[in-house]
């Protein structure tokens, strides 16, 4: 499908968001029973996921789909993950299932990984922009299970954040971002994981990843043998990403990033480097793990967590950057995990949401 503009734009449509509180093991029924209600009658909901927040919408009606793209002011060729409750949905949704779905079912159905199948016709084309192949994920999170098990619907959920934004891992993230463009939303309290989940292509072979994420590569290769991981592309969404997940630029906040390599030495250099760069009257933020960088003078500090304890970065990656946003610092500095476990997932965003350090002396 060609993609008629690169974006829906939005209009000034405001609307009551409703919040539910629930409890995140043990939600309350009557509260997914409305905001089921809310997704069958073609609206929008935002509800946990054990990675990040989804903003979901019926995945078999068009219009609903449509609704999302205009919230978040997605470009309609960036296809969208249906979430399921149960293997039976699946039938619905794809034609064949290739050789080791089974096997990674059995693991990670629930959990954090997206694979891509061969889908039917009843997949609307607006859901995979226009692709022959759909994404599917079973989430690990009981509100996001009663959800889709209350709508009776898979639901079609992006990360629910503005288009190029950090993915949220709190309801007030969500807010920030789509107060008043969507229905209601889910509210169960930061989520565990803090990356979004690893996609895989498996009609592909080797199976390929297109996005690293929640599962790491290592461990899919002890269920499917050798993985590999897509190259990144650098230029041209015309020349066809594989995924645009894969956009050189994305899960940005509104100031630069700057990266710098994982060494305590190395990145206190960075800062000051960037510090005498700067106006005295401007903070700079660091997202520093644990006993690396102390709050001084022009110098926020966000407390990352333990190096090498790449599931704590993870959890804590996305929050992070859009706290340090909201001091208006003038620059972010992180050093960059190595590509190894969640590690691998956590370089994948900050690269993303990284731009270079000369942009700040334009700005
Ligand atoms: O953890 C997650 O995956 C979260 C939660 C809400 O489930 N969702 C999420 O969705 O991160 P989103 O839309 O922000 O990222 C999904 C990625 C995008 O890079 C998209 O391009 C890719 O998956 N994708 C979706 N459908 C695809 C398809 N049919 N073929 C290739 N890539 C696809
Ligand atoms: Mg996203």
């Amino acid at each position: 499908m060609k993609p008629f503009c690169s974006k829906i734009c939005f209009g000034e449509v405001k609307m009551e968001t409703k919040v539910w509180k629930v409890d995140p093991n043990l939600p309350d029924p009557k509260a997914i029973s409305e905001a089921a209600e809310m997704i069958r009658k073609g609206g929008l909901v935002a509800f946990p996921t054990e990675t990040v927040y989804g903003l979901g919408a019926n995945a078999l009606e068009e219009n609903a789909v449509k609704k999302i793209f205009i919230a978040k002011e997605r470009p309609i060729w960036d296809p969208i993950i249906v979430h399921i409750c149960d293997l039976t949905m699946i039938e619905l949704l794809v034609f064949k299932l290739p050789k080791g779905f089974y096997e990674l079912a059995k693991r990670f159905m629930p959990g954090p990984l997206t694979v891509i199948l061969p889908k039917k016709p009843s997949v609307p084309d607006i859901v995979t922009a226009g692709l022959p192949k759909v994404a599917i994920r079973m989430p690990n999170h009981p509100v996001a299970l009663e959800l889709i098990k209350s709508s009776a619907v898979p639901i079609a959920a992006p990360s629910a954040n503005r288009f190029g934004r950090p993915s949220p891992t709190t309801a007030e993230h969500v807010l920030h971002d789509l107060v008043g463009r969507i229905d209601g939303i889910l509210d169960a309290g930061p989520t565990q994981i803090g990356v979004e989940s690893t996609v895989v292509d498996l009609t592909e072979n080797p199976p390929r990843i297109l996005r690293p994420g929640g599962v790491s590569k290592e461990t899919l290769e002890r269920v499917l043998g050798e993985v590999v991981v897509a190259a990144k592309v650098q230029q041209g969404f015309e020349l066809g990403l594989p995924s645009p997940g894969m956009m050189p630029r994305h899960y940005a906040p509104s100031v630069p990033v700057i990266l710098t390599e994982g060494e305590k030495a190395k990145f206190l250099v960075e800062i000051e480097q960037i510090k005498s760069r700067v106006s005295p009257s401007s903070q700079i933020g660091v997202l520093s793990p644990e006993g690396w960088a102390k709050e001084s003078n022009g110098i926020v500090v966000f407390k990352w967590g333990r190096w090498g304890k790449w599931d704590e970065l993870a959890q804590k990656l996305f929050e992070g950057l859009r706290w340090l946003e909201r001091q208006k610092v003038v620059a972010i500095i992180a050093p960059l995990p190595p590509p190894v476990g969640l590690g691998l997932a956590i370089r994948d965003r900050l690269t993303k949401a990284s731009s270079s350090d000369d942009e700040i002396l334009d700005k």
